[in-house]
């Protein structure tokens, strides 16, 4: 069918999807600032489908602002697996660490939900770092988990010599998809975009928090081909 875009195609369209991993969502209801309501999450977990993935991993936040327990959590989590979730994607449970002081408790106290045997995802505030960022991490290398940073190219006061120190560190990088298709702005597109050419990123995930997300940018936005060549080898991690 001709095609207004060319080669270009869109996150689902490409079929990029399909197999694959979503390693970061917020699709866990009523939890965060994600997702609000049931229906809300299964809609979006149905549209998920369609486009053919097969694991997803509920991450909601955890922070000081939003205080989240391991077992709320957990039990959340087992009631949407179990009784409400009818569908085929596999679905996991993680969360999004704020490295502020209640994540230092929690890693203290050894109490984290951990993104399979030994990853940590964590973020900063997009706009400031952490009192001690490389101290946080250390600790938490020392402490025999690997952190997963969560969205690198959205974090404004991050340069070039804090992602080599990072990457240096044994840090593993996380992509959000929507940054590639310009949902954050078109600086963080641009740093995605060099990100992904140099091999930096571990994994993906939709970061996504609402169901106008697939709608406007995985259904509708276009990728480059070159894009599209690039991300397919990441996207079953
Ligand atoms: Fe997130």
């Amino acid at each position: 069918m001709f095609s207004l875009f060319g080669g270009k195609k869109s996150l689902i369209g490409s079929d990029l999807l399909r197999g694959g991993t979503d390693n970061h969502s917020h699709l866990l209801y009523g939890v965060d600032d994600g997702v609000r309501t049931l229906d809300e999450s299964l809609s979006i977990l149905s549209r998920m489908e369609e486009a053919g993935l097969r694991r997803l991993w509920l991450t909601p936040h955890i922070m000081e602002d939003v205080p989240n327990t391991t077992e709320g959590l957990q039990e959340r989590f087992e009631r949407l697996k179990g009784e409400e979730y009818k569908g085929g994607i596999e679905l996991r449970l993680a969360a999004e660490y704020m490295m502020d002081n209640l994540y230092e408790e929690r890693l203290a106290a050894g109490d984290l939900l951990l993104h399979g045997e030994d990853r940590v995802l964590v973020e900063t505030s997009t706009m400031a770092p952490p009192m001690d960022l490389f101290g946080t991490l250390r600790k938490t290398l020392s402490k025999g988990y690997r952190p997963v940073l969560a969205h690198p190219e959205r974090y404004h006061y991050m340069r070039e010599s804090d992602y080599r120190r990072l990457r240096q560190m044994g840090i593993l990088f996380q992509l959000n998809l929507p940054s590639l298709i310009g949902y954050y702005g078109p600086a963080v597109q641009a740093k995605a975009q060099d990100f992904l050419g140099r091999g930096w990123y571990e994994m993906t995930g939709s970061d996504c928090h609402r169901e106008s997300m697939i709608a406007r940018h995985y259904e509708e936005k276009v990728l480059k081909t070159k894009t599209v060549a690039l991300l397919r080898p990441l996207m079953d991690r």
